[in-house]
């Protein structure tokens, strides 16, 4: 159902997988009901799906002008935005936006959004589309306590939310932006290494997959650091110990500090572009 008229208490460009999670969890959480959420999407049904699925509205910005909402999420792709027609993104007055666009500067969004009432940029991860992200979001103004709690609100529907300042979003990018890469990449090395002692394919990824899995779910459950949590499984002179050593003495921590320094330039890059 499509809904021009109405007025919103948040709003969603963009109803794919990081919108639709959002939405889903705002519902779930009881943070706003389905009657107060608005979305819309390019022409591949994305946003219709989603309302059919959560009983919220769509509305075509073909229409020419754009809804009334407090809270307006920017969850298209970035090289999406420069499709949206000025006349729609220039009529957003008194909306507190908050861009997910990876590596969209708060500056460009200004550009597009002019009369926006502040302007948040925050970058989740993907565990965000199950609820279980970490995002962090930085604005152009100091906000009002009604929009840091709207803030609060919204990004709080991907999981655990701090504030940055925008010049440390890159650094952001590349531990928990990109993190979730990483600990893949882990798994699958921990897989192959399981295929190397004979393990058939099915068994060797289960045996790599839970063991990340339930190393972080134990993380996530006790109050130890993971350094405490480490030393706890590797007695001395033991088969962890092995392992560990070889892992040090491979360079382990410099390699991860190498690699974050290259995903953060290379952030720096992208949102030059
Ligand atoms: N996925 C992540 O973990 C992650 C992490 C950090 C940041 N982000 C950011 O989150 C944003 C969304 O990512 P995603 O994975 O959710 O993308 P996605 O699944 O591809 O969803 C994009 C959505 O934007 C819609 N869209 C495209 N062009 C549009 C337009 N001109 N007007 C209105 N809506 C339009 C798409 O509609 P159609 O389907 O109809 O084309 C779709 O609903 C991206 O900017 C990304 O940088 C994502």
């Amino acid at each position: 159902m499509h809904d021009q008229e109405k007025s919103f208490g948040v709003f969603f460009i963009g109803a794919g997988m990081m919108g639709g999670s959002m939405v889903r969890s705002l519902i779930r959480g009881n943070a706003f009901p389905p009657d107060q959420i608005g979305c819309c999407s390019a022409k591949d049904g994305t946003a219709e799906k989603l309302a059919a699925e959560t009983g919220i509205a769509v509305v075509d910005f073909d229409a020419g002008h754009p809804p009334s909402t407090n809270v307006l999420v920017l969850a298209c792709k970035p090289q999406q935005l420069s499709a949206l027609s000025s006349t729609i993104t220039g009529g957003f007055k008194d909306t507190l936006l908050v861009s997910i666009l990876a590596g969209t500067p708060i500056s460009k969004i200004r550009e597009r959004f002019p009369t926006a009432r502040a302007i948040v940029r925050a970058m989740p991860n993907t565990p965000g589309s199950i609820g279980a992200g970490i995002t962090a979001w930085a604005s152009d103004q100091t906000l009002q306590p009604n929009d840091a709690t709207a803030v609060a609100t919204v990004l709080g529907s991907l999981g655990d939310v701090i504030f940055t300042k925008e010049s440390e979003l890159d650094a952001v990018t590349a531990i928990s932006g990109s993190g979730p890469a990483y600990l893949f990449l882990f798994t699958e090395a921990l897989e192959k290494a399981a295929r190397g002692f004979g393990f058939d394919e099915a068994t060797a990824l289960k045996l790599a997959r839970q063991t990340i899995i339930g190393a972080a779910k134990l993380m996530d459950e006790s109050p130890l650091h993971p350094s405490e949590l480490r030393r706890q499984v590797t007695s001395p002179g033991g088969t962890t110990q092995a392992a560990v050593q070889s892992f040090e003495q491979g360079g382990l921590h410099d390699l991860v500090n190498k690699a974050t320094q290259a995903a953060h330039a290379r952030s720096i890059e992208l949102s030059k572009l």
